[in-house]
């Protein structure tokens, strides 16, 4: 049985101020907005400021969900980031946030691609669940645009910059965390990747020359993947919820792709109307993807107080993950 139960208090987002276009990435590569409409939903992405980072953009977030939970900083335990474009490989950008913020609270980064947040919801679940800390400000954010290819049109459309946080503490009342369901599948690595700057090739000018260093997809099968892959967490969170499709108000998806996003629906079964979509603002800003959404839904009203939401997420490694949330 657990010690505690899971509060979520409250949710914040930020994006950068800068926006990139598809007519502006028409004048950067072989592309049109025609191409990038139909195939993808995105007509605009964020792009970080020149004198910002990923704690920049995870700073402004976490203060928006702070004010909202209505907690001091100095309450919070953890801070995690769930992030693939960290600051630096070494430390943590969470331990960078932690200075920010002024306080001592335990930090480290995860990294689950864009599925990093539902992982993160599951640590700090457990974390809260088990007694061992009592408040986590959790926040999925990234800089892909820093580690994107410009001269790529296969990747370089898909892309943005943005975070989103959220705090959780543990409570004597229901839960919020109705339900997690996480997957990963190693043997498909090579689908979803930056080859270099890790361990196995360490950064050299010939990395740097063969532009190791950026974001490479096999962005068909990873599609295909996706689809099944997040249909599948989203139906086993669920059951584990005991939640029924009906009890659920609106689903949000990881927004890489309106066409996977509108076959996910289909093969759940779930009527468009319920499907939170924000792909044409901001693109695929991985694990940052699904909190935006959600904070974003909850502060638009789509998402109403005490509303039955089921957040699913896709991305490298292969991994995938669900979670049946009250809000
Ligand atoms: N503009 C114009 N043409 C383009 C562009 C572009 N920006 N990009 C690719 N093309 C061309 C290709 O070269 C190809 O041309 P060819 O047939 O002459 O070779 C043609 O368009 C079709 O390309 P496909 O790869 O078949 O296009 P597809 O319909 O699969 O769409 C896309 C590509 C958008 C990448 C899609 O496959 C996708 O969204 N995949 C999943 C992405 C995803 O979910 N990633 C997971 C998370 S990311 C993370 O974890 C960081």
């Amino acid at each position: 049985m657990n010690k505690f139960n899971v509060k979520i208090l409250g949710t914040g987002s930020y994006v950068p101020e800068k926006i990139l276009t598809n007519a502006d990435l028409e004048k950067m590569v072989e592309t049109s907005d025609e191409w990038i409409t139909e195939r993808t939903g995105i007509k605009e992405r964020r792009i970080i400021g020149e004198t910002q980072n990923l704690s920049d953009l995870a700073f402004e977030a976490s203060k928006k969900a702070i004010e909202k939970s209505k907690i001091k900083v100095e309450d919070i335990d953890v801070i995690i980031i769930a992030t693939v474009s960290g600051e630096m490989p070494l430390p943590a950008t969470a331990c960078i946030l932690q200075k920010k913020l002024g306080i001592s609270a335990v930090a480290f980064d995860i990294s689950a691609a864009c599925s990093g947040f539902m992982y993160g919801l599951s640590v700090a679940k457990s974390f809260i669940e088990s007694g061992a800390y009592k408040t986590v400000l959790l926040v999925g954010g990234e800089v892909l645009t820093r580690i994107t290819d410009w001269t790529d049109r296969n990747t370089c459309v898909l892309f943005g910059d943005g975070a989103g946080a959220m705090i959780l503490q543990a409570s004597e009342t229901e839960t919020d965390v109705l339900a997690l369901h996480l997957g990963a599948d190693g043997n498909y690595t090579n689908l979803l990747n930056i080859p270099a700057g890790g361990t196995a090739i360490p950064t050299t000018h010939e990395t740097v020359d063969k532009k190791q260093h950026f974001i490479k997809m096999s962005g068909k099968e990873v599609f295909k993947i996706a689809v099944v892959k997040m249909a599948e967490a989203a139906r086993k969170a669920l059951e584990l919820s005991g939640k029924k499709d009906e009890d659920v108000a609106l689903y949000i998806p990881h927004q890489a792709n309106l066409r996977i996003i509108e076959a996910v629906g289909k093969k759940l079964g779930v009527a468009k109307e319920k499907i939170y979509v924000n792909v044409h603002k901001y693109g695929n800003m991985s694990a940052a993807t699904t909190i935006i959404a959600l904070d974003e839904a909850i502060s638009s009203g789509a998402a109403k107080k005490g509303d039955i939401i089921t957040v699913m997420a896709f991305g490298g490694g292969l991994t995938w993950g669900a979670a049946v949330l009250k809000i």
